[in-house]
């Protein structure tokens, strides 16, 4: 809403379902020194803000006021000592909250421009998707070519993503998801194997087709032991989140015996400077991929900013697949 001197932001006081999200309005924020302010064209919705809603994942300090962790948009405002971006330019950045808004200040670190050939609305689902699986898969993963990777959630936003990423990279790409639907997804982004982990056993799979050199995992729970189990010796295993649960009793003998790697990140609470060395990282490596088309944000619904609420009772009946996005 260009020229008006508010701000719409959503918030979850008291937590809990989608019913106390609330639309409040404040101040038109300002671009500070560093910072670029963006009019917004849409904002991703991720599973970390139905768990912030929720009351379990409070911001970092700092953050700013609202849920979102991105968002696209026109560069509306350049704070002190930006350079590299241009008034009006359409561009898409991480955010540590308040993304749900019409406008939203980023440090400049975490903005990217659009790539050439992608939709502005679409890249809305960019950031988190990108930023996590680049740190969490190509960083602390170290995927090489030729590796066998297994991605769990491989419908998720964070799924779809590194089934591209991972592909695009030359990995062979083994996923799990929970229906034949999201299986077909995935094949279709190019999973070399979508295993339906309702009906078939990922772990004998997996292990038959000769283990997996990295596990991305969002599962936990009765995961981490099966992922030990059907890693490959020398094998990283990255925590990325724990929808089962993230207290296990595990044998670590076997973590012994293969020299594996169990590790794992968050992206939120990292400094603004190492989210600026990721977003270098991202450029270089992956935003030709966006502009050869060989990666695609997948998005799954569009829901007016107003129509907040709706947005989270999709993402919490999981019957979701790709990104759920909200339009200003
Ligand atoms: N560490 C980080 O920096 C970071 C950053 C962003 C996101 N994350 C985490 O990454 C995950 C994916 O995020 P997203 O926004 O892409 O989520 P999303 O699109 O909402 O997808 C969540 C996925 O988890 C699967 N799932 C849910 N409960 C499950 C269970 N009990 N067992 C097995 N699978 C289950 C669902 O697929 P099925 O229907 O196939 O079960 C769904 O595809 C979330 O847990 C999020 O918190 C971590």
């Amino acid at each position: 809403m260009p020229g008006t001197r508010t701000n719409r932001i959503v918030t979850a006081n008291p937590p809990g379902g989608p019913e106390v999200l609330r639309i409040e309005t404040r101040p038109m924020p300002q671009a500070g020194p560093g910072e670029i302010l963006i009019r917004a064209a849409a904002c991703g919705v991720n599973r970390p803000d139905q768990i912030e809603r929720m009351g379990f994942y409070p911001a970092p300090p700092g953050a700013p006021e609202g849920l979102g962790l991105e968002v696209s948009g026109h560069v509306e405002a350049l704070g002190d000592g930006v350079s590299g971006f241009a008034l009006g330019e359409p561009v898409c950045a991480l955010v540590a909250g308040g993304g749900y808004s019409d406008h939203v200040v980023a440090p400049a670190g975490s903005v990217l421009p659009v790539p050439a050939g992608l939709d502005l609305v679409e890249a809305a689902g960019l950031p988190e998707t990108v930023f996590t699986v680049w740190a969490n898969v190509f960083e602390i993963g170290a995927l090489l070519q030729g590796e066998t990777i297994l991605i769990h959630g491989g419908s998720s936003g964070i799924g779809t993503t590194a089934i591209q990423m991972a592909k695009a990279a030359g990995a062979r790409v083994f996923t799990t998801a929970g229906t034949e639907e999201k299986c077909d997804l995935c094949r279709q982004l190019g999973a070399d194997r979508a295993i339906n982990y309702r009906t078939e056993d990922f772990e004998a799979i997996v292990t038959e087709a000769g283990g997996a050199d990295l596990v991305l995992d969002m599962v936990g729970g009765s995961y981490v032991q099966k992922n030990v189990n059907l890693a490959r010796p020398g094998a990283r295993l990255v925590s990325i989140a724990f929808l089962q649960g993230s207290r296990v009793e595990l044998d670590m003998m076997r973590v012994m015996l293969k020299r594996l790697t169990l590790t794992g990140s968050t992206l939120r609470a990292r400094p603004v400077a190492e989210k600026a060395r990721l977003a270098a990282a991202l450029r270089k490596t992956v935003w030709p991929w966006l502009e050869a088309g060989t990666l695609r944000p997948v998005i799954d619904t569009r829901f007016a900013l107003a129509d907040v609420r709706s947005a989270h009772e999709r993402l919490d009946s999981g019957t979701h697949s790709g990104k759920i996005l909200l339009l200003p």
